[in-house]
């Protein structure tokens, strides 16, 4: 799969079977991240790999889904993810909060090689962080960032076209039909770019 292939097929997964993801296989995204930018190259992050079904459980209860359709979209029993990819900011190593750009950089790494490896994911900042700090032994001077939940996809959400409501304001929560099937209003191209000078769009 190419890196354009990867980038429009990711979508946030909130559905998993419960095929096992290897250790190895979460090694692999690790890596990826790793190579990645850093501000002043001080590579500041560290990562907890989360296979373990009682630990995943656990962690499982101090994160919150999709805020806009609670509680539909949440991980319904049976389709829990299987793993976790828990994202540490070291601060130590830390540069003027820079270390917060460097975990979008890896976070979008991890998720774009998730998808190649036929993974679903969703990254998580709707956590409860002193519980999870706590559960995985994380020390002092070391943050919990993020959680990215990981496992093999059983939904497929669907990318669309952010259209204007009955007032014209743009419509930006993505949602799901009768069906369970999830959409996910993006901008169009026209609205974001704009070429040579600002205003000057499509
Ligand atoms: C910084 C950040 C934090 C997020 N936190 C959560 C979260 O706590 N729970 C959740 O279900 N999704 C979370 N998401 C996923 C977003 O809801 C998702 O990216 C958005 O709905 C767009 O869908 P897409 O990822 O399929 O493009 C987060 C995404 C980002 C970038």
């Amino acid at each position: 799969m190419d890196v354009k292939e990867a980038v429009y097929k990711r979508r946030s997964v909130r559905s998993f079977t419960q095929q096992e993801v290897p250790q190895e296989v979460l090694a692999e995204l690790v890596d990826a991240a790793r190579v990645g930018p850093a501000a002043a190259n001080r590579q500041p992050l560290e990562y907890v790999a989360v296979t373990d079904p009682q630990l995943r459980e656990e962690i499982f209860a101090c994160l919150k889904w999709a805020a806009y359709i609670a509680p539909r979209g949440n991980p319904q029993p049976g389709h829990h993810p299987t793993a976790y990819l828990v994202v540490l900011r070291r601060k130590d190593y830390e540069l003027e909060g820079m270390s917060l750009y460097d975990v979008g950089a890896a976070v979008q790494t991890i998720l774009l090689m998730a998808v190649a490896k036929g993974l679903g994911a969703c990254w998580l900042k709707s956590v409860n962080y002193p519980r999870v700090a706590k559960l995985l032994g994380v020390p002092e001077g070391v943050e919990v960032d993020s959680v990215i939940a990981l496992g093999y996809p059983d939904e497929e959400p669907r990318l669309v076209n952010l259209e204007p409501d009955q007032e014209g304001l743009e419509v930006i929560k993505y949602w799901r039909d009768e069906q369970g099937q999830h959409y996910v209003p993006k901008r169009a191209l026209a609205a974001v770019l704009h070429r040579e000078r600002y205003g000057n769009r499509g």
